[in-house]
């Protein structure tokens, strides 16, 4: 026995000391490494804020030039990875492919990654970070049954990500500069943010010693659930599922309903409870994207601005402080740009990767390192004799 603190959902239990993502939930401030999540969007790029997520600054021109060369350097994956691919069922959810191949890629690299030396530690980063747009872009390229598309070295990250989903080999896919601009941006919304619930799960599972590759796959697997990066796919298909603007009204009074299950997807934060800073960048984006595709008036995009103004008009919605977060405005880019929903946590997934591994090399680096325990309430039965099946 013991005394321990009780904190179902960790609402209140810091599980570490970090130094590289800070969140005032009550003023809607994200910084990274003490640079605010807004001038990072509008100002940076998603390979300058992976080294700065990483190396704790922002690079010089050299050392960005040299991390850009490393991370296109290991964009391939193994030609035996084809195999495992195509091993999947055609209609596997591209978040199961990627949980197993990122996974699978401990037994590619198991002889060469040594967890207790830093440049091996390096080297796994690296290769996570570069790898991910190809795992996901060919799991969407396997569930499409087209054929894989190999990255391209001259592209910057989010072009080559729209190309190995959109090329195909009769027809190379044109990247727009508003639209890949717009991916960059996702990607960058998406890169860290603190210790939530599949970062806390990479970490934990790094606590024990365990492959980095396995780690990543456990945080994969934990955001794939719809109260954290499965939002975005759960939001999209909740407009699809309400229509058009007249039915809202129901939906909103079904949220609000204590005995119905259905949650508005995409409105409301653990952490934010005035507005979701990523949301308000994400949304810009959003008008941006559909104002250059013609498609300002596309009825599920007119439901979910619909959705928006009466939940943020709803005396529930306010006095809970339930705002759109991130995921809301994500879905509706994606969609605009041609992505199934289904892809959208897999894009959640390859942007968060560079966060994962922050914090992962950040906890292997402290000296104070101890494995994840946690304790529990037990609320079972008291010792009892074992009663043979012939007497129960
Ligand atoms: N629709 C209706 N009611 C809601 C919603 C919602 N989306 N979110 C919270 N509430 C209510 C909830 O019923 C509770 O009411 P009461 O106090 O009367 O019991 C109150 O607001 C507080 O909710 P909670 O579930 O205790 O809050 P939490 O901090 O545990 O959950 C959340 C946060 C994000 C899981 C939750 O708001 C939610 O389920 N949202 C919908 C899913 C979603 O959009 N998730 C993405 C989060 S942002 C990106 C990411 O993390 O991946």
């Amino acid at each position: 026995a013991g005394v321990f603190t009780y904190d179902p959902g960790f609402t209140s239990t810091a599980s570490c000391d970090s130094t590289i993502t800070f969140i005032d939930g009550q003023k809607g401030e994200l910084l990274h490494r003490g640079y605010p999540i807004d001038q990072l969007a509008s100002q940076s790029h998603y390979l300058e804020v992976c080294y700065l997520l990483l190396y704790g600054e922002l690079p010089s021109a050299a050392q960005l030039a040299d991390f850009e060369d490393r991370v296109t350097h290991h964009t391939m994956l193994h030609e035996q990875m084809v195999y495992f691919f195509r091993g999947f069922r055609r209609d596997a959810h591209p978040m199961a492919i990627m949980v197993g191949v990122v996974g699978a890629m401990a037994a590619f690299y198991h002889d060469s990654t040594d967890i207790n030396d830093p440049w091996q530690r390096e080297v796994a980063s690296i290769r996570l970070i570069a790898k991910m747009p190809t795992i996901a872009a060919w799991a969407y390229k396997y569930s499409v049954g087209q054929p894989f598309v190999y990255p391209r070295n001259d592209l910057t990250y989010a072009e080559n990500f729209l190309h190995m989903c959109f090329s195909v080999p009769a027809a190379e896919y044109k990247v727009n500069p508003i639209l890949s601009r717009a991916m960059d941006r996702i990607f960058m919304l998406h890169a860290d943010h603190e210790q939530n619930a599949s970062t806390s799960t990479v970490r934990l599972a790094s606590s024990s010693g365990a492959n980095p590759f396995a780690c990543i796959a456990a945080g994969i697997a934990c955001l794939w659930g719809p109260a954290h990066g499965g939002a975005n796919q759960a939001c999209l298909e909740m407009l699809k599922e309400i229509g058009t603007p007249d039915q809202i009204p129901e939906y909103i009074e079904r949220a609000k309903d204590k005995n119905d299950p259905f949650r508005l997807m995409g409105f409301g934060h653990r952490v934010y409870k005035n507005f979701d800073p990523r949301a308000k960048v994400m949304k810009e984006s959003a008008d941006e994207v559909l104002e250059l595709l013609g498609i300002e008036n596309n009825p599920l995009l007119q439901t979910a601005k619909e959705l928006e103004k009466q939940a943020l008009e709803d005396d529930y919605f306010v006095e809970k402080k339930l705002f759109p977060n991130v995921d809301f405005y994500s879905g509706i880019i994606l969609e605009a740009m041609g992505f199934p929903t289904a892809m959208f946590t897999p894009i959640f997934a390859l942007s968060r990767t560079v966060g994962w591994v922050s914090q992962w090399k950040e906890q292997l680096a402290d000296p104070q390192l101890k494995i994840g325990r946690p304790r529990q309430l037990y609320l079972g039965e008291t010792a009892r004799d074992y009663v043979s099946i012939d007497n129960r």
